[in-house]
């Protein structure tokens, strides 16, 4: 384990004041500190925090979102170009995101850390194999679907180079594809082309260290991210680690975008906290009877199925769904990676980051060839 050593060098000659801030958060031998914690849902340290008012959508509403008038938007004072948007989902609708992130976007021909580490040639369907291991218990960690630490959609990241690649692209889901423009019309960028996406599947002792996000070959645009199932704590820097970041506890339903001033910063997820149980029922609820995936009225967006139409979903055990998310946090991290018009990125220079002294461009604490780490 690494020693707690305050106040390191960042690598830039400058102190570094983001990795303190990360272990304090992280450590599991002292006990959590949440003074200093902004939660814009229990509406502590909201003096660091502004209002922000976001723009109506021109896009075609997407169902299950609130109307952008009804949205709780925030600015957090000192870190220009970072949004807040508390939970804009319905009630209950939250679940058909949560479906798609585990029931859907797994799968092939989207690429998961699975693939390095199992046989999966035979494995069309992670959930259900998951769900029909014999003898496992669905939150072992040597289940299936929890050893699923991340899987990525459209262009593929590639771990060990940290870049995207014209030959490793698959498809991108339309509908998360027009939740996202849909969002970030509301902050004035008008045609967001979700390109890439990284689910990430964190576990109760999960994290993700201090990174950057700078693969991507346009930084104009923004990147949005999605929590859903457990709470997280999300530390939020600057350009080097000299700034020191700020703490964010992040429910299911919030959605963060990072954009202009705040595009390149530094960030990392420390902790995972267990979520409010009372919140968690109006953000989805597997235990109940209905299946929300079953009819068009309570579909939030145009979903991906090839014919059209809402297949009802078969065969999944919601009991075991439900346990799973009761020990999951879900982030949804959808970038552009083309610059507006541009096709291929083999005709883009590789994108440099100005503050960036070194060649890593997605730096972790220890890599577990997929930024998250796991105790
Ligand atoms: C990422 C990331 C943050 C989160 O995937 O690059 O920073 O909230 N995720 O999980
Ligand atoms: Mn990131």
């Amino acid at each position: 384990m690494d020693l707690y050593v305050d106040n390191q060098d960042g690598g830039d000659g400058q102190q570094d004041l983001f990795k303190p801030e990360y272990k304090k958060y992280k450590r599991k031998d002292m006990k959590l500190d949440l003074k200093d914690v902004i939660d814009f849902t229990k509406h502590v340290n909201m003096d660091k925090v502004e209002d922000i008012c976001l723009q109506e959508s021109q896009h075609p509403a997407v169902r299950g979102l609130k109307p952008v008038k009804e949205w709780k938007s925030y600015a957090i004072k000192g870190f220009p170009g970072f949004v807040f948007i508390k939970n804009p989902f319905d009630e209950g609708q939250q679940r058909y995101w949560i479906e798609r992130c585990v029931l859907d976007y797994p799968n092939k021909p989207s690429k998961t850390i699975l693939d390095n580490l199992v046989d999966m040639s035979n494995i069309n369907d992670i959930w259900l194999t998951s769900q029909g291991e014999s003898g496992a218990n669905i939150t072992s960690k040597d289940s299936l679907i929890m050893k699923l630490r991340w899987s990525t959609m459209g262009y593929n990241y590639e771990w060990n180079s940290r870049a995207y690649y014209d030959a490793m692209k698959s498809h991108f889901p339309s509908d998360l594809h027009e939740l996202c423009r849909y969002i970030a019309s509301t902050i004035g960028y008008q045609n967001f082309s979700a390109e890439t996406a990284i689910v990430n599947y964190y576990h109760m002792s999960g994290d993700m260290g201090p990174h950057k996000d700078i693969s991507e070959i346009d930084h104009d645009a923004p990147l949005l991210s999605f929590s859903f199932g457990q709470d997280a704590l999300f530390l939020l820097g600057g350009l080097t680690k000299a700034t020191k970041p700020v703490c964010l506890c992040l429910h299911s339903g919030d959605v963060c975008i990072m954009y202009g001033d705040c595009r390149l910063v530094y960030h990392a997820v420390p902790r995972i906290l267990p979520a409010d149980q009372e919140i968690l029922k109006h953000c989805y609820n597997f235990n109940e009877e209905t299946d929300c995936s079953d009819t068009q009225e309570t579909v939030p967006a145009a979903p991906d199925v090839s014919n059209g139409l809402v297949t009802r979903r078969q065969g999944i055990k919601w009991d075991l769904f439900s346990q799973y998310l009761q020990c999951t946090r879900i982030n949804m991290n959808v970038r552009q990676v083309l610059p507006p018009g541009g096709t291929h990125i083999a005709d883009f220079p590789p994108p440099v980051c100005p503050s960036m002294n070194d060649s890593k461009q997605r730096e972790t604490s220890e890599q577990n060839n997929c930024g998250q780490t796991q105790d």
